[in-house]
């Protein structure tokens, strides 16, 4: 299949691959590289790292999925009130209780009442649960409305670059066109638009990932306005990735739903069409594994969503573990619940140790010679690092890109895993590399020192 054969993921790409088989050496030949260890710093999945699961999450799962324990008396010991009382309400609300039965194709209801009113506290707009979708993570849902949209390469995707490949991956699956531009200001998105157009393509959607990825931007109020207009003016859908919605770490930037933003504008479901994905993988709660996360559906006439029902229904039900996961991040302990200053304390420990990884990383790369990287929000620095021309040069000679050779000598080096840009899609001319934060804090002073040590030796080695 063409398509298959066109469809690329950097994230999982060559880096990662060459650094399983260093990862392999290291432990068959102990001391035969110059590090001891692989630090992981090129995916956005957090337990992997150390990341601990917030209890009462797990509590309440273990619950539903083992009730006949709830009436021990061993359990009132074992587990909190609240995660009991959860537990309790959840299986009330599967039919049969029965955490190992297909449920309708949109997920349970009762858990999408849940996520409903979660999403209403968030906004302040009313939100209605027949507009939501479980999915088994953010990535099926982002495949099932790639699957709605394209019915051919005249059909394009805007999605401004740096943008995350799983769009990039899905858009070429389904033998759509990506349209792209760099940058999310309005002015370069109706460039975009008017570049599409020249081209013959017929523009169906835009991509926002805010909190972005791999950039880490927060979009400003003002900035998202405009792109809800731009995308009312010209009939797109607004495909909303707001799986980082909960890491934003500057204090004076803050988070706004695409469809909070759209409301407040006075638009309602006869404006605009916004689809707003949501996950468990990301956040202080970073189960990626437990592959939960939803879709909202707003401002789509009835007969086309029958067919995203149609579509949801192929694959009969998203898995029940990730159903329950996305309301309890929807509707987390509160004040007053026995559990809430332990999940608190979890929570803010979690977050506030990012927000300082971030910045120790910020920091870091801000006093390399050639490079600059922005304030971040998300798990992701996407620094830009100016590569000597020689280095250009032996890049070209060993027939790759510049940021793959700077990224492949530093894991060499170093056995720091950083994604190069071009996976990401960067201007022209310009290199950058992905950067996680998420390695335990201990360990980010050795990043931090092999990485600037690797830096240096590598600009002097290819300085003109
Ligand atoms: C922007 C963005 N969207 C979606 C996903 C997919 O997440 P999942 O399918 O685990 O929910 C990721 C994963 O890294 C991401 O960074």
């Amino acid at each position: 299949m063409p398509a298959v054969l066109k469809c690329e993921y950097a994230v999982r790409g060559e880096i990662v691959t060459l650094a399983q088989a260093l990862q392999e050496e290291l432990k068959s030949k102990p001391g035969s590289h110059s590090f001891d260890e692989i630090l992981y710093c090129n995916i956005g999945n957090p337990q992997s790292l150390g990341q601990q699961p917030i209890t009462f999450f797990r509590e309440v799962l273990a619950l539903c999925d083992h009730p006949s324990i709830l009436d021990k008396s061993e359990t009132r010991s074992l587990f909190s009130a609240d995660a009991i009382k959860r537990a309790r309400k959840i299986l009330d609300q599967i039919p049969g209780r029965a955490t190992g039965a297909y449920s309708h194709s949109q997920g349970i209801k009762g858990l999408r009442d849940t996520i409903a009113a979660g999403i209403e506290a968030r906004d302040g707009f009313p939100a209605d649960p027949n507009d939501i979708f479980l999915t088994d993570g953010a990535s099926p849902a982002v495949h099932l409305m790639m699957q709605l949209l394209i019915r051919s390469e005249k059909d394009g995707i805007l999605c401004p670059i740096p943008q995350y490949p799983l769009y990039s991956a899905s858009i070429a699956l389904r033998g759509g066109t990506l349209a792209t531009g760099w940058g999310l200001e309005v002015s370069e998105l109706k460039k975009q638009w008017a570049d599409a157009k020249s081209k013959g393509i017929t523009p169906r959607a835009l991509v926002v990932i805010n909190p972005g990825n791999p950039t880490g931007q927060v979009l400003a109020e003002k900035n998202q306005k405009e792109i809800v207009d731009f995308c009312k003016k010209e009939g797109l859908v607004l495909l909303a990735d707001e799986v980082y919605q909960e890491t934003v770490y500057v204090p004076e930037k803050k988070f706004h739903s695409f469809k909070k933003v759209a409301r407040s504008m006075g638009y309602g479901e006869k404006d605009i069409s916004v689809v707003s994905t949501h996950s468990v993988s990301k956040g202080y709660y970073g189960e990626c594994g437990k592959r939960g996360g939803y879709m909202e559906v707003t401002g789509f006439v009835p007969e086309i969503r029958e067919q995203i029902y149609k579509l949801a229904s192929v694959n009969l039900c998203s898995n029940i573990s990730g159903q329950i996961l996305s309301s309890l991040v929807m509707s987390p302990p509160k004040v007053g619940d026995e559990s809430y200053e332990s999940f608190s304390a979890e929570k803010d420990g979690i977050l506030s140790s990012l927000a300082r990884r971030a910045k120790t990383l910020e920091d870091a790369f801000n006093t390399l010679e050639g490079v600059t990287c922005n304030k971040t929000g998300a798990m992701y620095l996407f620094p830009r690092v100016r590569l000597p021309e020689k280095a250009i040069k032996a890049a070209e000679a060993a027939k790759t890109t510049p940021d793959n050779f700077y990224c492949r000598r530093l894991l060499n080096a170093t056995g720091i895993v950083f994604v190069p840009g071009s996976g990401f899609r960067q201007a022209p001319g310009t290199w950058h590399f992905r950067c996680t934060i998420l390695p335990q804090e201990y360990k980010i002073p050795t990043v931090v020192s092999r990485l600037t040590e690797f830096h240096k030796s590598f600009m002097e080695e290819f300085r003109e």
